[in-house]
């Protein structure tokens, strides 16, 4: 258990400083993940390197920092094209995260090709921020929100999904892994029932990315997002990806420096992808550490890491079944390394305020998914989101700690 592949899982807790503290007097267990990772050391070196040595901005000067910065910044949009198998650099594009874009496709695909009547498919299993942007662009153009229901275990009933999906269908955006019950969805069987009715399809791969191998070419995705900061790598970058007719076709989401072919009063013409969505100076250092998350993970290896996390989730599960009072939340057949949970009687914020006296970080409450934990009757739930970087011993210490929950609370 302290090995993925030729990796030893020690080896891998030394290059995350931030692992080594104690946490209320106790060894920091960090089981909050699917919120955000933690950074090895080589991303956070990253940072200050640029600040310490090339900080610049990019695309605009001729100095040697200024062309060092854009260097090492494309360099970046080269890993990700890469990592997703993307066909070509002009079709990533970056953004600042997830949300925005979804919001990016929502507003300029939705905005340009909705018309009143026409419909957009997402599922119960939507984070608020692949529900709000659609339902703000539903609203504007009249267009009809609709919604694939969950069976029981969290997992999308398809058949359902065939029955909502007909020539008014204008776009599928669907979550590729549930961040609040770590369901992995079947989006290449969602995708080609989609393009059988005309529709195009956005894939929220915010909790994919790191833990399955994404290749945007075979799946025949239209649209494709993920954060960085759940890849080992800042906040405050993100990716959209997508096809290059459809991007040409969109109208700029955003105004400003950069995105401009010529600009006068009269009339302004906009930049070529990726350029004509990257408005404003960006953020060139997270960018350019984005890189070194992509390249630390691709160095462990998915396949790796997908052996390891599972163990780490039968485990989970396996201990966590031998409560008498706790219920699993979440069982689909085909999962990622999520452990959501309730304790009867108990509200999830005591949960996570108790681990955390013990050391241990989850996450509590709706998981920015209202909708899905009303369909499941719950106020919310205690979510433990295991990386590569945590072992049994600390799945162990949770259960120890659940037990002083249910000491403390009945
Ligand atoms: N979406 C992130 C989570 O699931 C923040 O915690």
């Amino acid at each position: 258990m302290k090995k993925i592949g030729n990796l030893n899982v020690e080896d891998i807790r030394n290059d995350f400083p931030i692992l080594k503290q104690k946490i209320n007097g106790k060894d920091l267990v960090y089981f909050d993940n699917a919120a955000t990772t933690q950074k090895p050391n080589v991303v956070i070196d990253t940072i200050s390197q640029y600040y310490n040595s090339y900080n610049a901005n990019i695309h605009r000067g001729i100095h040697t920092l200024a062309e060092k910065a854009t260097a090492e910044y494309e360099l970046t949009r080269n890993s990700v094209k890469n990592l997703l198998n993307a066909p070509t650099l002009e079709q990533i594009i970056f953004t600042r995260g997830v949300t925005e874009s979804i919001n990016l496709v929502a507003r300029s695909y939705g905005g340009a090709n909705l018309k009143p009547n026409d419909e957009v498919i997402i599922s119960t299993l939507e984070h608020h921020s692949n529900i709000v942007p659609w339902q703000l662009i539903c609203a504007e153009k009249g267009a009809i929100l609709k919604i694939i229901p969950i069976n029981d275990a969290g997992e999308i009933i398809f058949e359902e999904y065939e029955k909502l999906l007909n020539h008014r269908t204008k776009i599928v955006s669907i979550v590729h892994v549930s961040n609040a019950l770590g369901t992995i969805n079947p989006v290449a069987e969602i995708i080609q029932k989609a393009h059988q009715f005309g529709a195009v399809v956005m894939v929220d791969g915010a909790q994919s990315v790191s833990h399955l191998d994404v290749d945007v070419q075979a799946l025949d995705v239209d649209f494709f997002a993920f954060s960085g900061h759940k890849l080992y790598a800042p906040t405050g970058i993100g990716i959209l990806y997508g096809k290059k007719h459809l991007l040409e076709a969109m109208p700029p989401y955003q105004g400003g420096g950069e995105m401009i072919q010529e600009v006068t009063f009269e009339k302004t013409t906009y930049n070529e992808l990726p350029y004509k969505f990257e408005a404003g100076t960006p953020n060139i250092a997270d960018t350019i550490a984005l890189r070194k998350g992509i390249e630390y993970v691709t160095a462990i290896g998915k396949q790796n890491i997908a052996l390891y996390e599972d163990q780490l989730l039968q485990y989970c599960t396996s201990k966590l079944s031998d409560f008498q009072d706790i219920t699993l939340v979440g069982t689909a057949k085909h999962k990622i390394s999520v452990c959501s949970f309730s304790l009867a009687g108990v509200h999830p914020q005591d949960i996570g305020m108790i681990l955390d006296s013990e050391g241990i970080a989850i996450r509590t409450g709706h998981h920015c998914t209202q909708p899905l934990m009303q369909r499941l009757g719950l106020v919310g739930t205690a979510r433990a989101s295991f990386s590569f970087y945590n072992t049994l011993d600390e799945i162990d210490k949770m259960c120890v700690a659940m037990k002083k929950v249910i000491k403390m609370t009945k």
